[in-house]
């Protein structure tokens, strides 16, 4: 039998922040680590993802080059077998299928994106592309081609994976049994040893969540920042008045996400982050031990990104993407068959 597939992606549209890593590109490591002996682990670029808002095109191959370093300093092994690194616009059958599976969408539930009504209402109306709309249906392609059933993603994405759900069992109502429906939600969280999908806040607006797509950086922490200025940032987050620490998203968002990045970054459980500090009123010190966590967390990464050889990264792309192309390739004369195409 084949093994079952974890899967997940993350776009090249900017410099990785520590949401990412914590959110997708760590989960995924760990299995790739641990448990390539019974799964199959794809970590993939979604490439045509990385413009469905605007960038700087002259810089997506730099980008994309970068994010795969960056994968392979924080721990991916080039040398197993079932794991699996390529980029989306290499496999045609991304486009392919998604284009069939446009036509079993339905505008209104594209409509009901929240990420797309957040990301459409900072765009003024001629730069919200019907990519930008379209775009959890080429992500449930992403994911259903390699028939996988867990994908690590942060918090904010669960509404897309539950489409993804949707439209895999949609089609196999109609079509019969065309593809493996991914876990639900709350079980996959349960497989990567969480309650629920990770978000990590902005350090300005703890309100809104850390984004690599915004316009300002003040509040991001970037995988290529200096550590100095990383720390930087930890110093001026924004927090509240009440001049007592406690682990309280609703009233205290500020503290609590400092909390939660300190419990990351030392590799802690929350509570026992929770536990020293809750009750202490001098905010300073906990910024400083987050600045210093952070500080730590960028010295070490960035002294392995040094070390990357570049070569085993382009030699493990393309026998991925040739193993990839044959199994997603599969899948779509499938779906093709059934929908009469072949
Ligand atoms: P992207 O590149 O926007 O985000 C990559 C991953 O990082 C997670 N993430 C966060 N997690 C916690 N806290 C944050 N502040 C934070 N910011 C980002 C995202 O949830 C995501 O898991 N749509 C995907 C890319 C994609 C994909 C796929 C993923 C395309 N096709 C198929 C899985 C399977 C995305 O959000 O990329």
């Amino acid at each position: 039998m084949s093994k079952e597939v974890i899967l997940t992606g993350i776009r090249a549209n900017n410099d990785l922040t520590i949401g990412n890593y914590f959110g997708a590109i760590m989960p995924i490591i760990d299995m790739a680590v641990h448990r390539s002996n019974d799964y199959q682990v794809n970590l993939f670029v979604p490439d045509m993802h990385s413009f469905t808002t605007p960038i700087d095109h002259s810089k997506l191959q730099s980008q994309i080059m970068h994010n795969l370093r960056k994968f392979t300093a924080a721990g991916l092994p080039l040398d197993i077998t079932d794991v699996h690194i390529y980029r989306q616009s290499h496999i045609s059958a991304h486009s392919e299928l998604t284009w069939i599976l446009d036509c079993f969408t339905g505008v209104g539930e594209m409509n009901r994106m929240t990420q797309f009504k957040d990301k459409a209402s900072k765009l003024s109306d001629d730069r919200v592309s019907v990519g930008l709309f379209n775009y959890p249906v080429l992500m449930a392609s992403d994911i259903l081609l390699y028939g996988a059933s867990y994908v690590p993603v942060g918090e904010d994405q669960t509404q897309h994976l539950e489409f993804t759900r949707d439209i895999a069992e949609r089609m196999n109502i109609r079509f019969g049994e065309l593809f493996t429906v991914p876990k639900p939600v709350k079980e996959q969280h349960e497989f990567f040893g969480n309650d629920q999908g990770l978000r990590i806040k902005d350090l300005m607006d703890p309100n809104k969540k850390m984004s690599k797509s915004d316009d300002s950086d003040k509040g991001v922490i970037f995988l290529g920042d200096s550590p100095d200025e990383a720390a930087k940032k930890v110093m001026g987050a924004t927090t509240d008045s009440l001049g007592s620490i406690r682990y309280d998203w609703n009233n205290q968002p500020g503290i609590t996400n400092l909390l939660q990045i300190l419990a990351l970054l030392t590799h802690r459980s929350q509570a026992e982050v929770n536990n020293e500090w809750e009750g202490k009123e001098r905010y300073g010190d906990l910024k400083s031990a987050v600045a210093e966590a952070t500080t730590r967390f960028l010295n070490d990464l960035q002294a392995k990104l040094a070390q990357v050889d570049d070569n085993a990264i382009l030699a493990k792309l393309e026998s991925s993407q040739a193993a990839m192309r044959d199994i997603a390739g599969q899948t779509l004369l499938k779906v093709q068959k059934a929908v009469g195409l072949r």
